[in-house]
C-alpha cells in the first residue's frame, strides 16, 4: 500500500501518466492511468497532456510513445524489457530484402525497433494490420510484411493478399499448441476460444475469435459467452476477470508467459519516478521517418 501512495504521490508533482500494457502484472495494470493493447497505448501516448509518461511495456512501446511524444519524457522502469519478435530483424537485413523487392510496399507490424520503422512506409498493430493492407496498401501488388510470420500469415488468409513474410515469430505464443486447445476445448465444451493473430494458423483454425489484447477484452466483455480458452498472454487474465466477474477464463497455455512484460514491479516505477530513470531517446532522423510510418497507420485508426 505504502509503495502504491509513493508512487501515487510523485506520479502527480512529476504530472506523469502511467500507460501499462494488457500482459503487465497485475498489481501494474491496477496502477496504470491507462491499460490497453499496443494501438490503444500509441494513440494515448499521442494524446497526453502529462509531462511524463511511464511506460510498462516491452522497448519497442516505450519508443513508439517517444517518438509520438518527442516533447515529453518517456521513462521506462526496466530497459531490458525487450520484445525477442521485434529483435528478429535488423534495418540491415530489412534493407537487404527491400533491395531484392524494390517494388514492394513495406509494411511493419508496431513489434519492430525505431531502425526498422524508420525503413517502412507503413506500420500496423495486430489490431489494424487487416485494415491496413485491405485499406492504405489495396493498389500495391507486392508488399513485405515484418517481422511476424504468424501475423502475417494471418491478413493473408483474411484479405487474400499474398505478401512477403520475415520469419520471425513470437517465442510466447509459439509454446500455445493446438494440442492445448482441443484439451481445454475437452474440458470446457461450451467455452469460446479467443487467440492472439501471433498464435500459429493451426490455433487460429481453433479459435471462435482472433483478435488484438484489446479486441480480446472488448469480445469477452460484449458478447454472451459464460466461459472463454484465452490463447494469449497470461497477464490479460487479470483484466478480463476484473472486467468480467460473473465469467470464467481458462488459459489455453499455462506456459504463455512473455518474461519481458514481467520485468516491469511496483518497485521499478516508484524507482523510475524517483530518479527520473530511464529515459527513452531515440535519435532525431530515425524518429522523423518512423513517425511518418506511424502516423500514417493512426491516421485509418482515429
Ligand atoms: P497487442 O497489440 O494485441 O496488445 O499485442 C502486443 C503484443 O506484443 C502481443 O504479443
Ligand atoms: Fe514480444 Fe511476444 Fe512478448 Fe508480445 S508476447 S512483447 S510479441 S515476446
Amino acid at each position: 500500500m505504502e509503495i502504491v501512495e509513493k508512487i501515487r504521490r510523485l506520479k502527480r508533482e512529476r504530472n506523469a501518466v502511467i500507460l501499462a500494457h494488457n500482459y503487465q502484472l497485475p498489481e501494474v495494470q491496477d496502477i496504470g492511468d491507462f491499460v490497453g493493447d499496443s494501438l490503444g497505448l500509441s494513440m494515448e501516448a499521442a494524446k497526453t497532456d502529462a509531462r511524463v509518461i511511464v511506460f510498462c511495456g516491452v522497448y519497442f512501446m516505450a519508443e513508439t510513445a517517444k517518438i509520438l511524444s518527442p516533447e515529453k519524457t518517456v521513462l521506462i522502469p526496466d530497459p531490458k524489457a525487450g520484445c525477442p519478435m521485434a529483435d528478429m530483424i535488423t534495418a540491415g537485413e530489412l534493407k537487404t530484402l527491400k533491395a531484392a523487392h524494390p517494388r514492394a510496399a513495406v509494411l511493419c507490424y508496431v513489434n519492430t525497433t525505431a531502425e526498422v520503422k524508420a525503413e517502412c512506409d507503413l506500420c500496423c498493430t495486430s489490431a489494424n494490420a487487416v485494415r491496413m493492407v485491405r485499406e492504405a496498401l489495396a493498389d500495391r501488388d507486392e508488399i513485405i510484411f515484418v517481422p511476424d510470420k504468424h501475423l502475417g500469415d494471418f491478413v493473408t488468409e483474411i484479405t487474400g493478399k499474398e505478401m512477403i513474410l520475415w520469419q520471425g515469430f513470437c517465442p510466447t505464443h509459439v509454446r500455445i499448441l493446438p494440442d492445448h486447445i482441443l484439451e481445454q476445448k475437452r474440458l470446457h465444451p461450451d467455452a469460446a476460444v479467443v487467440s492472439h493473430p501471433e498464435c500459429s494458423r493451426a490455433v487460429r483454425h481453433l479459435s471462435d475469435q482472433v483478435l488484438s489484447t484489446e479486441g480480446m477484452c472488448r469480445f469477452v466483455k460484449h458478447s454472451d459467452v459464460r466461459e472463454v480458452i484465452v490463447a494469449t498472454e497470461l497477464g490479460i487474465l487479470h483484466r478480463m476477470k476484473k472486467e468480467n466477474p460473473g465469467k470464467v477464463f481458462y488459459p489455453a497455455s499455462e506456459h504463455a508467459i512473455c518474461p519481458n512484460m514481467k520485468k516491469i514491479n511496483l518497485e521499478k516505477i516508484l524507482w523510475a519516478l524517483e530518479d527520473m530513470a530511464h529515459e527513452v531517446a531515440v535519435p532525431r532522423d530515425i524518429s522523423i521517418r518512423a513517425r511518418a510510418c506511424i502516423d500514417r497507420m493512426l491516421m485509418y485508426s482515429g
